[in-house]
């Protein structure tokens, strides 16, 4: 055994984590293990549900885990909460806000909270880079939930963290914001900050991260570099056009769709003349008939679908 191997930026070591709610049990986590390493850009995908929530706010130390274990830079988040909690910034799912602080405020608060005094120069770069200059002296309560989005996403930086953690940081806001945010994020991770990212927008995740675990029912069903995780779907290549009538069941039941595109999966040259054979059968007027390389949308879905453990 090496006598030092290299310390993970973030450890998650058999971690799981039941609910007790009206009597029932929930496992909301089963045995999760995973290490993120230092400047590694990482993205935690699955379903509502997943668990993704629950092991941020373990690593947060928001939650405990029922058991198993949990480090940042080796510090671990149960026994040594104060260490672990100031290498990271977490920007939460839900927002959370103080209405009654302006957004500078809220920052040099946020600031005292870590002990940091005189950080005037990083709130500026903050607010500059995360397009809130002109909104530092507004209220909180009186931005929109974009903007107070940005607000969250500045205050978990507040304190220059190494490892920068945002949960859904993008579910609903505008593609404006999407992209401040990633130009601002993935500078600060060329810089060698560690960023674990949990996204529903798949192909955000493509673009940005190079590492992917998919989480589903508390458990990771895989766990690759992304450009492994799109090659390895046995459907690499889907079949793509556009109808206007309803897909024969067989078909529906593999079909991504989405309004008048329709994406199937096609593994080999036999699936394709199958498919290509049931199309005619069912007499569907179809347009733009095109085979295309599979993303990570399809992959994902093919994983979910198939919910084993690879
Ligand atoms: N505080 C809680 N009490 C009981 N069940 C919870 C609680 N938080 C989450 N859950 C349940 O745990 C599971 C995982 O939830 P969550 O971690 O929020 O998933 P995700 O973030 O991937 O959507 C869900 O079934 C959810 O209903
Ligand atoms: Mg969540």
């Amino acid at each position: 055994m090496p006598l030092s191997s290299a310390t993970a930026a973030v450890s998650f070591q058999q971690v799981s984590k039941r609910y007790r709610s009206a009597g029932a049990e929930l496992q909301a986590l089963d045995g999760v293990s995973f290490d993120i390493e230092p400047g590694e850009f990482f993205g935690l995908l699955g379903p509502n549900g997943a668990g993704k929530t629950t092991l941020i706010s373990i690593l947060a130390g928001l939650a405990h885990a029922s058991s198993g274990r949990v480090t940042v830079l080796g510090a671990d988040v149960a026994s040594d909460y104060a260490t672990a909690r100031r290498r990271l910034g977490v920007v939460p799912q839900e927002l959370v806000f103080d209405p009654f602080f302006t957004v500078r405020e809220a920052l040099r608060f946020q600031s005292g909270y870590f002990g940091i005094r005189g950080n005037e120069g990083w709130i500026d770069e903050l607010l500059a880079g995360l397009g809130l200059a002109d909104k530092a002296n507004a209220n909180m309560r009186q931005l929109s939930g974009g903007m107070k989005r940005r607000v969250l996403v500045a205050q978990a930086l507040v304190h220059r963290p190494p490892v920068i953690v945002l949960d859904e940081p993008t579910a609903g806001v505008d593609v404006e914001l999407r992209q401040t945010l990633w130009q601002f994020i993935s500078g600060l991770n060329r810089q060698g900050s560690t960023v674990l990212l949990t996204t529903h927008y798949l192909e955000e995740a493509e673009a940005l991260c190079g590492r992917i675990a998919m989480l589903k029912d508390g458990r990771v069903l895989a766990l690759e570099r992304t450009s492994v995780l799109l090659k390895r779907a046995s459907s690499a290549k889907v079949l793509r056009f556009k109808t206007d009538q309803a897909l024969p069941p067989a078909l529906a039941a593999q079909a991504r769709v989405t309004g008048r595109v329709v994406q199937l999966p096609v593994p080999d040259a036999a699936a394709l003349e199958r498919t290509l054979a049931e199309l005619r059968l069912a007499g569907l007027q179809i347009d733009d008939l095109e085979i295309s390389q599979a993303d990570l949308e399809d992959v994902f879905l093919e994983l979910m679908r198939a919910g084993v453990a690879s």
